[in-house]
């Protein structure tokens, strides 16, 4: 995938109202309890990482090189920047299989981004098999919605959303993928903003 400097450079200001109004507080509720070692996937320019506690140990991949320098500046002005570790990477680059042992990780968090990863499906399994059992997967997503019309809408306006925001797919069903891949709810939370979001937390069953 061919990543653009324009949309690297500008994300943040086109983000801003968002964030400051409706996303960074969702943010804060999702992440801040978290500890252990954590994956965040796709880190753009860094949103969550002031959300974080020491008591994380987050490896954070990004294959954007317009966006990774953004978020290495925003790690620095970090009260514990040590406890990132950002790569350069993505979902379903050859080098991720053997980023992580099996059942090694407290946490997977994803956050606007399986709208945009080429193969969610994919990445759904990998997620499992890293997580140990009970460890969580942290969602906050825009989706498609459930009304029959507006689904249609957004699957009109996809070809060119998807152009202009670098691959992210206006009408994925995220919220439908997640307990289809095995994942267990436990909790969830609908919201509109111009989209239908959806905010959720799920684990890897103990079995
Ligand atoms: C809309 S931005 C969201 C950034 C960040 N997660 C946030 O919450 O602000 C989507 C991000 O997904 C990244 N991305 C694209 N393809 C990816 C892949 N295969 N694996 C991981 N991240 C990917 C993009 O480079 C971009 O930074």
């Amino acid at each position: 995938m061919k990543f653009s400097k324009t949309f690297g450079a500008l994300y943040d200001y086109f983000m801003f109202f968002l964030e400051k109004f409706f996303l960074k507080k969702r943010r804060a509720r999702l992440l801040t309890g978290l500890s252990g070692k954590v994956l965040e996937v796709g880190v753009g320019t860094g949103a969550n990482f002031e959300h974080y506690s020491k008591d994380a140990q987050v490896t954070g991949i990004e294959p954007s090189p317009h966006m990774l320098p953004r978020a290495l500046k925003k790690k620095e002005v970090l009260l514990f920047p040590n406890r990132f570790t950002l790569l350069h990477t993505g979902c379903g680059y050859p080098e991720m299989e053997k980023m992580f042992e099996l059942e090694s990780l407290d946490a997977v968090v994803c956050t606007l981004v399986l709208c945009t990863i080429p193969n969610p499906e994919m990445a759904m399994e990998k997620f499992m098999k890293w997580l140990k059992p009970g460890g969580k997967l942290l969602i906050l997503e825009h989706i498609r919605a459930h009304n029959h019309y507006a689904g249609k809408i957004q699957d009109t306006l996809n070809p060119a959303w998807s152009r202009v925001a670098e691959g992210c797919q206006l009408n994925r069903a995220t919220d439908k993928l997640i307990p289809e891949s095995g994942f267990r709810l436990l909790r969830q939370d609908r919201f509109f903003i111009g989209l239908p979001f959806y905010e959720a937390v799920y684990e890897k069953p103990e079995n």
